[in-house]
């Protein structure tokens, strides 16, 4: 009984309808349009001064990939028409336990973190290389160009002093000439939804949205004639910080507690970064009001919970839970609750909410694409890929699953043009083909 009655409480604050998914498609649609002439609104719509390759880039180039978690150096080699080799490469976590530096945090400056990338970079070129270099730098940034983008503010957390209002690449040239780095030129910035996209379109002409499904969450898309520039580019939406949604107690609470309440309010629903803490502030909640793990001392239960952390790798293996006893979920709140007495129902109440929250943060996701289709191919006259990249994506069969769910149920028939594609190494074969592009400039 206890299930049942928990299973609607929640389904009432996390489903999301089908009437819904379009109405929210046509709020995104109506942001989009704000955006894009300057118009107050949730959508940024930045240009990226990047039009589509043509598939015929070639050559090595070193790529910096700077999504907030790990950086990412690698050597990559274009062989044209969506070929590619990747060489040598390194990834460092940016918040390194094992050597106590985080570079993420307040107390870290722009001079500690580009430092820091210039030296990564110092270990995998080789010093008398010339080398042209892209940056995937995901963060919103205000371009003014393809080589200069200045951070408007940071996302997903972060929180290194100084960055902000900065020119990337004059941090990042200013550290490389500190640090004696003379044969690395970087020629590029870009977004890695932008990098996701460029590498769709590197093998076909179809691709014209790029998505990320991970950490964060972001989409871009190719404008063939931007209002307010007669260059056809590809416009990074930045559309984590859409906010026409209906926000329930828990995202409220998430906003309010983080690093910037009232942003990214989208992001903060679908992002890997948050799906966790949505479900520990369930948790915490329902064991405050006796629903959960009710055989145990409530205030001890609660400070462990309140302390502990969980992941949206943790989510994902509650969700995928399929043994009869729910034995791995069982584990887990062992593992990271200090229960032991779990009862079957609280087992369940813990994979019915996983999977409430992947599959809402699948839903609004497709919300956002079925908006971005109407403003580029209304009638789905021509084949669509989205292409997308990131950890949740790529990681949760579930996740992919609810998401073509949600474009089938809306498009119906036309469903069959929209096809909705994995995209590996996004970022850093991103970073190498705008580098392509743009070498001679
Ligand atoms: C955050 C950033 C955005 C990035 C996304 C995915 O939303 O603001 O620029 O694309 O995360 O990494």
């Amino acid at each position: 009984m206890r299930f049942y009655n928990v299973q609607k409480v929640l389904s009432d604050q996390f489903s999301v309808t089908n009437l819904q998914i379009l109405n929210i498609s046509k709020l995104f649609y109506k942001a989009m349009l704000q955006g894009l002439n300057d118009e107050f609104g949730s959508l940024k719509m930045l240009p990226s001064y990047m039009n589509k390759p043509t598939r015929q880039e070639k050559g090595e180039y070193l790529t910096i990939d700077f999504g907030g978690t790990n950086l990412r150096i690698e050597v990559m080699e274009l062989l044209g028409n969506g070929a590619y080799k990747i060489g040598k490469s390194l990834s460092i976590p940016l918040d390194n336990r094992k050597s106590g530096s985080n570079f993420t945090s307040e107390r870290s400056t722009a001079t500690d973190l580009f430092g820091f990338i210039a030296c990564q970079i110092r270990e995998l070129a080789e010093p008398h290389k010339k080398y042209f270099l892209g940056h995937t730098f995901s963060f919103p940034t205000k371009q003014t160009g393809p080589n200069s983008a200045t951070l408007l503010k940071w996302t997903k957390e972060l929180k290194t002093s100084g960055v902000e209002g900065q020119d990337i690449n004059v941090l990042l040239s200013e550290a490389l000439k500190a640090n004696g780095i003379h044969n690395v030129f970087p020629k590029v910035i870009i977004n890695d939804t932008v990098g996701t996209l460029l590498t769709a379109a590197y093998k076909s002409p179809h691709a014209n949205i790029g998505s990320i499904c991970g950490t964060g969450h972001n989409t871009c898309y190719f404008e063939p004639s931007p209002p307010t520039s007669n260059t056809p580019m590809i416009i990074n939406i930045e559309s984590g910080n859409f906010n026409k949604l209906q926000f329930n107690k828990y995202d409220d609470l998430l906003d309010r507690k983080s690093e910037k309440p009232g942003e990214q309010r989208l992001e903060k629903m679908v992002g890997g970064k948050y799906l966790g803490e949505l479900v520990r502030l369930i948790v915490l909640d329902f064991v405050d009001n006796g629903i959960l793990l009710c055989k145990c001392n409530k205030k001890l239960q609660k400070e462990i919970i309140t302390s502990c952390s969980i992941t949206s790798k943790d989510v994902a293996e509650i969700q995928s839970d399929n043994t009869f006893q729910l034995e791995i979920i069982n584990y887990f709140i062992n593992s990271r609750f200090h229960y032991s007495d779990s009862l079957l129902e609280d087992r369940k109440i813990l994979k019915i909410t996983a999977d409430l929250i992947i599959k809402r943060a699948a839903k609004l996701i497709a919300s956002t694409y079925l908006g971005i289709l109407d403003k580029i191919d209304p009638n789905l006259k021509s084949k669509q890929i989205i292409s997308l990249d990131g950890s949740l994506y790529g990681n949760i069969p579930l996740f992919q699953k609810y998401i073509r769910k949600s474009l089938d149920d809306a498009l119906g028939e036309k469903s069959g043009s929209v096809i909705v594609e994995l995209i590996k190494d996004g970022s850093g074969v991103g970073a190498a083909i705008a580098a392509a592009m743009f070498k001679y400039l």
